[in-house]
């Protein structure tokens, strides 16, 4: 079969932020014998692609990189020594292309980040680091799963059947883990400084309380009273140093603090003191970043044996030709869920 010889891709330009993307025709790189050539249909955006065009993004990136980590695609072609994919598949690649079993020790290679990204219409990735995508979700729904969708699981420590859990925002970590506990029975607490997105959050699944943050300054207290005085047993800290010492007051004994986002910034400053009350609580405090192939994996599982819709996370779908606008979408912080461009 004669293969593409070129594709369109986005980059960012280089310079004094705030950078932006600019479209760009690339020669299509050759495909070893464990590689897998793959047509992207679908990319939705994460927060750290915003980070990268303003500099506010805490890691090393590619000067002129392609944006975007996470990809709905299909194979096309196959190197000679590939065994686990054939044309045809629906496919997705790992975000950090160095955590297969999560053992590694080396640092993240993280896609869009510090290698090329996903923002364009064709890709060639080691085999290795693919995953078949579940079946029943269309391309702009499974083209959520790499970075929200896998660190949603892993903060959320999942598998999990009981507990509450406490979701700082409705952006698309927040909302993949949202509908992750619909689906899996889990009481859920979510956050929002929009009454409208937390009508639109309840309106998902019966176990599903909220709080507005703007209106509730001490919503730690009130996610103590929605749990009857116990408290969450984990929560996903998306905000960063400026609440952790409020996430932690929402806790149960024992439960799990995940330490995931800065969406209000790294200021040390406003780092709490937290020795005491962590000791006193038990209180497991995890860095997260994203996850592993395994838990990309069971997370794909999940999503196929549940067959979990994720039609309520897409807030937008953007054309290719339209990105610059499905990124400003996503700077303007009006989107609820994840904001996805087709090709
Ligand atoms: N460590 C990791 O592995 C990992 C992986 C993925 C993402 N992240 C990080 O996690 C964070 C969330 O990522 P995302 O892609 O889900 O972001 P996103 O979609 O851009 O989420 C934005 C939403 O977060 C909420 N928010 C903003 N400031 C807030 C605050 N002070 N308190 C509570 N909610 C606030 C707002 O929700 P409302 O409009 O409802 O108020 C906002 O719309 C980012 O910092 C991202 O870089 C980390």
């Amino acid at each position: 079969m004669s293969l593409p010889q070129s594709y369109q891709a986005y980059r960012r330009t280089e310079g004094t932020a705030p950078l932006t993307i600019e479209q760009v025709t690339e020669k299509l790189p050759p495909v070893k014998s464990h590689d897998v050539l793959v047509r992207i249909h679908a990319v939705s955006l994460n927060y750290r692609d915003i980070a990268m065009l303003d500099d506010t993004y805490p890691q090393p990136c590619l000067p002129r990189g392609i944006p975007a980590s996470d990809c709905a695609a299909e194979v096309v072609f196959v190197g000679s020594e590939v065994s686990g994919f054939k044309p045809g598949d629906r496919v997705t690649a790992i975000w950090d292309l160095t955590n297969l079993a999560g053992t590694e020790e080396q640092s993240p290679e993280a896609l869009g980040g510090d290698v090329d990204g996903v923002l364009r219409q064709y890709a060639v990735f080691n085999e290795q680091v693919l995953v078949h995508l579940p079946d029943h979700l269309s391309w702009e729904e499974a083209s959520c799963i790499t970075c929200a969708g896998t660190t949603a699981w892993n903060a959320l420590e999942f598998p999990r059947k009981s507990g509450t859990a406490l979701l700082q925002g409705t952006g698309g970590v927040s909302m993949f883990a949202l509908l992750l506990c619909i689906a899996a029975d889990v009481q859920s607490i979510i956050t929002s400084s929009s009454d409208e997105k937390l009508d639109q959050a309840r309106s998902l699944g019966p176990h599903v309380r909220t709080i507005n943050y703007r209106k509730v300054a001490n919503w730690e207290e009130e996610v103590v009273r929605l749990t009857n005085g116990r408290g969450a047993d984990v929560a996903i800290e998306n905000v960063g140093p400026a609440t952790v010492k409020q996430s932690l007051a929402s806790l149960a004994q024992r439960g799990t603090l995940s330490l995931v986002g800065f969406l209000g910034g790294l200021d040390a400053e406003k780092f709490p003191d937290l020795y005491f009350p962590v000791l006193v609580k038990r209180v497991t405090m995890r860095g997260i970043v994203v996850g592993s192939k395994i838990d990309q994996q069971a997370l794909c599982d999940f999503l196929a044996e549940k067959k979990v819709s994720l039609k309520p996370l897409i807030d937008a779908v953007f054309p290719f030709e339209k990105s610059k606008e499905a990124f400003a979408r996503l700077k303007s912080g009006k989107h609820q869920g994840k904001i996805v461009i087709t090709l």
